[in-house]
């Protein structure tokens, strides 16, 4: 775990390590797979990236970045809401990746906001767009070069929530939920998120975590991930962060100070 002064701070360490990590994966297989994350924690690290003035943008072999998401909410990719169009206005849009290999997750529905049925039927079309990328077979598990994950202040990861059934699956590489909160009209709405197994999968997973809301749980999830019961959140079953654990890969946490503020110093 990398503990940074700030939002800034904090964007830059994971553009560095983005970088290298995109250079290296270019040199040794010919391209690099990445899902992006979604949330606001995340921006700045896009547009540093596709930031000009910045050695990045230009050590980053973009002709060879192949780019997919972690999770999307149930809404038209134009929708205020897509993290796909966050990141299309952070970062896509403003370097030369050839637009075949940016893959979107595509929740059709014939209303503004689809429901659940389509998230589900989303995350059927996503499981053989991730297939056919990876030429992975059926039962095999793709491996992303990384995986960018955001951490909500519940712990969830991705739109992997407490208690949701996408913490049991095990074959699946994508899966329709329904946040907390969903039920009733208003509610927050559905998504579609890559599940555990691909995530753990990864070469590298990097989990960006930022402010005061997430430092109780952040606590909490570092406790369970030592067997501990942790204080606060962790006290609410199971923090999906905590089971953020690649088999074969790295897991790089960026958190700045105000999240880490009540972690145990040394
Ligand atoms: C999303 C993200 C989600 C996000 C966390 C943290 O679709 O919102 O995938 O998992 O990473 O909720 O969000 P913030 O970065 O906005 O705090």
């Amino acid at each position: 775990m990398r503990v940074v002064t700030d939002l800034e701070a904090l964007s830059r360490a994971a553009a560095e390590e983005f970088t290298r990590r995109a250079r290296a994966a270019t040199t040794r297989q010919g391209h690099f797979r990445v899902a992006l994350a979604g949330g606001s924690t995340p921006a700045r690290l896009y547009a540093l990236l596709a930031d000009p003035r910045r050695s990045w943008r230009r050590r980053i072999p973009w002709a060879k970045v192949h780019v997919f998401f972690g999770d999307e909410r149930a809404v038209p990719l134009t929708h205020r809401d897509s993290n796909y169009r966050m990141a299309r206005f952070a970062l896509l849009r403003r370097v030369p990746i050839p637009p075949s290999q940016i893959h979107p997750i595509r929740v059709a529905g014939h209303r503004r906001s689809p429901g659940l049925k389509a998230a589900h039927r989303a995350a059927h079309l996503y499981d053989r767009v991730l297939r056919r990328a990876f030429a992975t077979p059926d039962r095999g598990i793709p491996r992303f070069d990384l995986v960018l994950l955001g951490m909500g202040a519940d712990g969830h990861v991705a739109s992997i929530f407490p208690g949701s059934g996408a913490l049991r699956i095990r074959r699946r590489l994508v899966t329709g939920v329904s946040p907390p909160g969903s039920a009733g009209p208003g509610g927050t709405r559905a998504r579609v998120t890559l599940t555990l197994p691909v995530i753990n999968a990864a070469s590298c997973v990097m989990i960006l975590v930022s402010g005061e809301s997430k430092s109780d749980t952040l606590v909490g999830v570092l406790a369970s991930r030592r067997g501990r019961r942790g204080a606060g959140a962790a006290g609410r079953g199971v923090l999906p962060a905590s089971l953020v654990k690649p088999t074969r890969g790295d897991l790089f946490w960026i958190v700045d100070r105000a999240a880490a503020e009540r972690l145990p110093q040394g």
